[in-house]
């Protein structure tokens, strides 16, 4: 046997080209970390955050509150008092914050206010002086948003319960990862939220959303007050009772207690199911603002009020004039009829955004329940395109020979 035959020689060539081809394999393996191939890590891509945009102070709010959420996210073990010292710490942070900070540089600070109220409100359950002690300071450093103080007006308070505290809305904490996206411009965690929403996890995200950008601001209870004081007269309306029809979350309920004083009576009437127990619910954390509220459950056809029992009847955004001419014969008329038999002889009916396309509309359908017209204020803003004319107006129960009603 020598080494030379030709079998053993192929042999050798077959293990030289094996080596060959290990060799370059492995030269590929090495300079391929080195130079970032698809076989080593990702490489690491230096992008800046999505909210690189926002102004210092937006981000260390947002920082704020992303803290405050992963606190509410972690069960923690913390004591009260720890508690206490945590959410100080972050609202005093948000104080300092907003505090130097323009309000041009801030721009859509709403967004910020319903974080700083949760905060707040937490701090309220914990310690309620603490809580009246950060009010203050953000009060007396006249924080605003769009001309409102950075405390709620009704409206929003109704809209942050609802969100916050109505079960069947969304958790506190993911309304909050909205709002902390929207600000960010961060779109996809809110994508996520949305699609699991359409799954049925989630509801009302998007209305929630809404709420944050701060569009609801301009309506209010005090709105809807202010406007009802152009037809009534405030001085005789002490001691009255006050119904409000279609109260809806109740946001009018804090001026209305306001106007009639504690002795006055506060009914609110409303056909839609489950307000009672909202209302309830919201009413029991503004038990001093508005006082005892008689809830009644009325209906299409029938405010279900006793017979002469009310002095004043309010509606905003019932939308009276809204319906065919079958339903006006069928409900509207009826139900006028039977909120002028509530009414004590000379008491009052304010319409605000009562859906007539025309006063004369409204003035027709009145006179046909058997109202009288006491007072129409036109409130809409030259100049401005409006689809309805905006006005307030005021009819009147006949007076029978008793008691005249506040009239302006
Ligand atoms: C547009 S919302 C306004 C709610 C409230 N006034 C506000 O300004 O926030 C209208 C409300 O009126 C209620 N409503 C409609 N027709 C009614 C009626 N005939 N009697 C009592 N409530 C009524 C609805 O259930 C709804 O809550």
């Amino acid at each position: 046997m020598t080494i030379h035959s030709p079998g053993r020689r192929l042999r050798w060539w077959i293990l030289l080209i094996l080596l060959l081809i290990l060799g370059l394999m492995l030269r590929l393996v090495l300079t391929g970390s080195e130079g970032g191939s698809p076989a080593g890590p990702p490489p690491k891509i230096e992008r800046p955050p999505s909210h690189y945009l926002l102004s210092e102070e937006k981000r260390a709010l947002i920082e704020v509150l992303e803290g405050f959420i992963a606190d509410l996210q972690t069960p923690t073990h913390l004591s009260g008092a720890e508690r206490i010292a945590t959410l100080n710490r972050s609202l005093n942070r948000s104080a300092a914050i907003l505090e130097p900070a323009s309000q041009i540089a801030l721009g859509s600070t709403a967004v910020f206010k319903f974080p700083l109220r949760r905060m707040a409100e937490e701090l309220s359950e914990l310690d309620p002086e603490a809580l009246q002690k950060v009010s203050k300071h953000f009060t007396e450093r006249g924080y605003r948003n769009g001309g409102e103080s950075w405390t709620f007006d009704p409206l929003e308070e109704v809209l942050y319960q609802l969100a916050f505290h109505d079960l069947d809305y969304i958790q506190p904490v993911h309304a909050m990862q909205i709002m902390a996206c929207e600000v960010k411009g961060d779109r996809e965690p809110i994508r996520t939220l949305l699609e699991r929403q359409n799954a049925g996890d989630y509801t009302k995200a998007d209305t929630v959303r809404q709420f944050f950008t701060g569009n609801t601001s301009t309506r209010s209870g005090w709105r809807q007050m202010r406007r009802a004081l152009t037809v009534l007269d405030p001085t005789a309306l002490r001691g009255c009772t006050w119904a409000e029809l279609g109260y809806g979350t109740g946001q009018i309920f804090e001026a209305v207690r306001e106007v009639v004083g504690p002795s006055g009576v506060v009914i609110g009437v409303e056909i839609g199911p489950g307000y009672e127990a909202l209302v309830d619910r919201i009413s029991r954390r503004h038990a001093l603002a508005w006082g005892e509220i008689k809830l009644v459950r009325g209906e299409l056809d029938d405010c279900r009020l006793p017979a002469e029992s009310v002095d004043i009847v309010h509606e905003a955004g019932i939308h009276v004039g809204v319906g065919t001419p079958e339903t006006l014969e069928r409900e509207t008329i009826p139900w006028l009829k039977s909120v002028k038999k509530a009414l004590r002889p000379g008491g009052i009916m304010v319409l605000d955004d009562c859906g007539y396309p025309s006063l004369e509309g409204l003035r027709r359908v009145m006179a046909r329940a058997g109202f009288e017209e006491l007072k129409v204020v036109d409130l809409s803003v030259a100049g401005t395109p409006a689809t309805q004319p905006d006005f307030v107006a005021a009819f009147r129960k006949p007076v029978g020979g008793a008691r005249t009603l506040p009239g302006p």
